[in-house]
């Protein structure tokens, strides 16, 4: 499996303090099957992004794996007017494995219009954009529509592993699922923090995906996409996605009748 979202690096956000920390957390990855990581940290307002760091600590990382681990870098891309400035200007050192995938992350408490603008800026640039779990996020929750213009839009979806197997709630886990059958979801990715509350592990979430939209589907979205996203080419799985759930008055309206 292929994990394109993980806080994998030491010192540089709420991801691992040691490196001793973060070769224990690749060990765990390795354990449960997962042979690259993309390791991401945060770009925010709270830890500023440096990608020449990230990757001097990856190959450190690497060398401690002798070829055992497939490792690269990216960033969890906060979408804010600074951080937007900056991947126009050099869009790849952005990009996951400096390609040109880039994860998106949302503020919890606003969706201004402008963001739709922003978006289309990115693109423009020769960014390919992938929106990271709405599932957990209530705005987008309650925003399918807009969602569903950013896929219309070329935009694409992952999922949290710990949101499909309930570890954020039932409103997560349900808005998981939903994205999951709707074909929605192009990526499933651990977004692990450390070893105990947010694990850089895949496999019992790839089981469900599995068992509820059958093996293929599973492969896709934990291995053939995220691997293609790897390489910097077009995702090989990408469904016709279906529309939201129609309102729950069509079915009182036909009962009325
Ligand atoms: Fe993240």
């Amino acid at each position: 499996m292929v994990d394109i979202h993980c806080h994998l690096l030491p010192g540089l956000d709420d991801g691992p303090e040691s490196m001793e920390e973060s070769v224990e957390m690749a060990e765990m990855a390795l354990a449960d099957g997962i042979t690259h990581i993309a390791a991401t940290p945060h770009a925010n307002d709270t830890y500023s992004f440096d990608g020449g760091r990230s990757l001097a600590l990856c190959g450190e990382l690497a060398a401690r794996f002798d070829g055992r681990l497939h490792l690269a870098t990216g960033c969890d891309f906060h979408l804010s007017y600074e951080n937007v400035e900056a991947a126009c200007a050099s869009p790849q050192l952005f990009a996951l494995n400096q390609k040109q995938y880039l994860l998106l992350e949302f503020a919890d408490f606003a969706l201004p219009p402008s963001l739709d603008q922003a978006l289309v800026r990115l693109q423009q640039v020769g960014l390919k954009l992938i929106v990271t779990h709405p599932e957990r996020n209530p705005l987008l929750r309650n925003a399918p529509e807009r969602l569903r213009r950013w896929l219309d839009a070329g935009c694409y979806l992952q999922i949290t592993a710990l949101s499909l197997t309930g570890r954020f709630g039932p409103q997560a886990e349900r808005a998981a699922l939903e994205y999951l059958d709707r074909g929605w979801a192009h990526f499933v990715a651990s977004d692990a923090h450390n070893v105990d509350r947010r694990p850089p592990r895949l496999r019992q979430a790839y089981d469900l995906v599995a068992a509820r939209r059958g093996p293929q589907v599973a492969k896709a979205l934990f291995n053939d996409n995220p691997l293609g996203a790897w390489q910097g080419v077009p995702l090989p799985w990408v469904p016709e996605p279906a529309d939201a759930a129609a309102p729950s008055t069509t079915r009182r309206r036909f009962f009325f009748f």
